[in-house]
């Protein structure tokens, strides 16, 4: 199952080739809640179009993706700009997060409920997440993704606990999607 995952994206990617994607216009605007330093993981970062911009900011970052192919696009994106991010292979559904804690946790078009749920114990105290995916209601104006990989509305809300809300937000967005946004810090202990 997480063979064949890989092997699609891998594949995806193949065809893709070199092309510089922009982050999520909404990622960007939401500047003023990253730490000034610290350690990143950009969840499932595909090729590192976010994990570069976190590493433009300041950040320590590491991507971890199952696709090879992602990943070495994403090396060679940061090259390019000329930042360090660190790449890490591996299938989230099976590992888990990787051993925190972060100061930062970025996901991003990345469909895995317990996955989700391991965000707040992986965040250091007072670490935020920024996280963005479509929603069901994205089907209204397209096809893709697919019903299955897409949230239902508000169902975030039931998934991300254990951290304090900051904004929450679901419609759509510049790229013409119809998208769930939070931001959400762990408290301080
Ligand atoms: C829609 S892309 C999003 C990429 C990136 N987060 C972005 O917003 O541009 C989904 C990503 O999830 C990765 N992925 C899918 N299944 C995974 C798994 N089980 N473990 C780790 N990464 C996975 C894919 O390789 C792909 O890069």
């Amino acid at each position: 199952m997480s063979d064949a995952e890989r092997q699609t994206w891998d594949q995806r990617y193949r065809e893709l080739g070199a092309t510089t994607r922009e982050p999520a216009t909404w990622i960007v605007a939401q500047k003023e809640y990253l730490p000034a330093h610290g350690r990143a993981l950009d969840v499932a970062g595909g090729t590192g179009r976010h994990a570069v911009w976190l590493a433009q900011q300041g950040l320590d970052v590491t991507l971890a993706d199952i696709s090879t192919e992602g990943l070495t696009l994403a090396g060679q994106v940061a090259e390019t700009a000329r930042v360090t991010v660190r790449t890490l292979q591996t299938d989230l559904a099976e590992t888990g997060l990787p051993m925190g804690p972060w100061d930062l946790i970025l996901c991003s078009h990345y469909l895995d409920r317990d996955v989700y749920r391991q965000f707040a114990p992986a965040l250091a105290p007072g670490g935020t997440l920024l996280f963005i995916h479509p929603t069901i209601r994205n089907l209204e104006r397209h096809d893709r993704p697919g019903r299955r990989f897409l949230l239902a509305e508000n169902e975030l809300l039931t998934l991300v606990t254990g951290l304090t809300i900051c904004r929450y937000d679901e419609g759509w967005s510049d790229e013409d999607r119809h998208e769930a946004k939070l931001v959400a810090r762990r408290i301080m202990t």
